[in-house]
């Protein structure tokens, strides 16, 4: 898919057939994250990777308030935040956003669907991951991707918006 239609026509899917998600995939999909600008190039993450379906169905009870997502979900990719590699201190989680925004879209080019689920700054769920998970101490939980086969088809929508530019 060329690049600007995959970003125009990228939705957030929460619902998954059941079909898998090949090592391969997830390859592709640390491979788009961990080619993200970081500020000073400190690419201060970390990535936790889940194909196991017990910690799957365990992530929907722990994370997302039981929701059928990640009970639906092939893999998860947790992206953490390592303070100590932070080439600028405190960019990391700007630098875990583009890590993530890049892995969105890198799903979304290879026809998998995922939603980005926020963990840092919401307790119940950083303990959730950390339990499930078993992120160690030294790392910060940022945001989880469930993964799959898209279970549904949302429309792309055309967010500009004119008055919120400002030219000067
Ligand atoms: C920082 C951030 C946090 C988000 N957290 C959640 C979340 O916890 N649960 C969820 O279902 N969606 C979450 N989303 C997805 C948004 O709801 C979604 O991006 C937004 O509604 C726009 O829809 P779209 O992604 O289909 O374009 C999050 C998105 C971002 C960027």
């Amino acid at each position: 898919m060329e690049t600007l239609k995959t970003i125009m026509t990228r939705r957030s899917i929460r619902k998954f057939e059941n079909a898998p998600v090949t090592e391969a995939q997830i390859k592709t999909l640390l491979e788009a994250a961990m080619n993200a600008p970081s500020a000073g190039d400190g690419r201060p993450w970390h990535f936790v990777v889940t194909t196991d379906r017990a910690k799957l169905d365990a992530l929907a009870d722990s994370v997302d308030e039981g929701n059928a997502m990640f009970k639906q979900a092939q893999a998860a990719i947790l992206i953490c935040l390592d303070e100590s590699l932070e080439g600028f201190k405190g960019f990391g989680q700007q630098d875990c956003s583009c890590a993530a925004q890049n892995l969105q879209l890198a799903a979304h080019n290879m026809e998998l669907g995922t939603v980005w689920i926020a963990i840092i700054n919401v307790p119940p769920r950083t303990a959730g991951c950390r339990k499930v998970l078993g992120v160690p101490d030294n790392l910060v939980p940022f945001a989880l991707f469930p993964l799959g086969v898209p279970g549904e088809t949302l429309e792309a929508e055309y967010r500009y918006d004119e008055s919120r530019i400002r030219r000067v």
